[in-house]
């Protein structure tokens, strides 16, 4: 099946050869085509370029773009769209005055849906999740992280994971699974942390290694969650079980978790809210990816990432969704890219970036994900007729996606 997609108003993220994620200066500059033609067969991208040099080709299917605009789709590296229930009342909770950590304290928070989780089967919390992922791929998200973490026992865990597992067989959007044991300390190891984390270490691993239920380890490095010790301990354990980590850091305090995420050679270190410049100059130089989650700030009320001082330092940034009950009810990329733009003052070339080809990286999928390449997956975003792709973040309330592409489909 050949779909040909003319008179591209401008075709966006072109990379001609396969690039695995841009830093620094490179984040400023989003290469793009205009008046561009791209020709998809099957489920990968066959060519593109200019319409001047449009080949004669005899496509099954012809889309004429006049006045659309073409990019990859969103690759959000950092969501727990698996979950149950919701946590509603803590966000009235929260108006009224009470913190995110008070709601924690008081057994509300991650244990929260880890109790409503542990409540239902399997088949309810994939029919549960299934519609979040429809949403977001509807909202233009082409590859999707998603994470365990709302178990907190081996039968818990395994059950999420194995949703993923379910949801990535069904889908056509491309889905890696980490598995985040390490959330949270369930009540009934509060006083005995270590228990929990052998649990994690020699019940839960081995078990998800053995069935290849997950691609990444993930750890809530926080004061009051896991300590860089502990973080230390599970992320050398899931390496040990060929999962490359994928930790949660800095959201509230700095207490060295990116480093140790360095050390251990993460793919990503995600959250940043709170960054020291030891902080930004320990990420300088290394392959582990600083993620964003500009939506969490937002409906939390904290710190933004300070996007422009890691730019500026020469780091590579990718945009995440974050998309859980608790933090982030959102699962919109969309949203994610215009608040970047809006309250971290990146500029449309630089968030574009951050949620494509970085956030790609973050999920370890940059050779078949995030830009447009030939032979890369052909999963898109056809936009409505606009003035220009500074609509996107500029229109931040407006859905301006006309069409998606999934493995080269039209996704109805
Ligand atoms: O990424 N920070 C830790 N975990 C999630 C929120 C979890 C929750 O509140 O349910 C996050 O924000
Ligand atoms: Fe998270």
């Amino acid at each position: 099946m050949t779909t040909l997609i003319t008179n591209i108003k401008e075709l966006l993220q072109v990379r001609e050869t396969s690039i695995s994620k841009v830093s620094g200066a490179e984040m400023a500059i989003l290469p793009t085509i205009k008046n561009a033609f791209l020709i998809l067969k099957d489920n990968l991208i066959e060519d593109f370029g200019s319409m001047e040099n449009l080949p004669d080709i005899n496509a099954d299917k012809v889309i004429d773009a006049t006045g659309k605009i073409v990019l990859p789709s969103w690759c959000d590296s950092h969501t727990h769209i698996v979950y149950a229930g919701n946590r509603e009342q803590e966000f009235v909770d929260r108006i009224n005055g009470f913190s995110y950590e008070e709601i924690a304290n008081r057994g509300g928070g991650i244990l929260n849906s880890a109790k409503k989780l542990n409540e239902k089967s399997e088949e309810e919390i994939y029919e549960q999740s299934k519609l979040r992922l429809e949403e977001v791929m509807h909202l233009g998200t082409g590859a999707v992280e998603i994470k365990s973490g709302y178990g907190l026992t081996i039968e818990g865990e395994l059950k999420m994971l194995r949703v993923i597992k379910k949801l990535a067989k069904n889908y056509p959007i491309s889905i890696k699974a980490t598995f985040l044991g390490a959330h949270a300390f369930p009540l009934h190891y509060k006083e005995n942390k270590a228990g929990y984390i052998d649990e994690i270490i020699t019940k839960m691993l081995p078990e998800i290694a053995q069935n290849k239920l997950a691609d990444f380890v993930d750890v809530f490095c926080e004061t009051g969650y896991f300590s860089v010790e502990e973080t230390e301990k599970i992320m050398q354990a899931g390496i040990e079980f060929g999962l490359k980590p994928k930790i949660h850091v800095n959201q509230f305090n700095s207490i060295g978790g990116i480093q140790a995420g360095i050390k251990f050679k993460a793919l990503s270190v995600d959250h940043l809210e709170i960054m020291n410049p030891e902080d930004i100059e320990a990420l300088k130089d290394t392959e582990t990816m600083p993620v964003a989650l500009p939506s969490c700030s937002y409906f939390l009320s904290i710190p933004y990432t300070p996007a422009r001082e890691m730019i500026k330092a020469g780091l590579p940034l990718a945009l995440a969704t974050d998309f859980n009950p608790g933090s982030t009810p959102s699962g919109n990329m969309n949203f994610v890219v215009a608040t970047a733009c809006i309250k971290m003052k990146m500029t449309p070339e630089e968030a574009i970036n951050a949620a494509t080809i970085n956030g790609a990286y973050a999920m370890g999928i940059s050779e078949t994900h995030g830009s447009i390449t030939k032979g890369k997956k052909a999963n898109l975003i056809l936009t409505k007729p606009i003035s220009s792709y500074y609509q996107i973040p500029y229109a931040f309330g407006s859905n301006l996606i006309e069409t998606v592409f999934l493995e080269g489909e039209i996704l109805k």
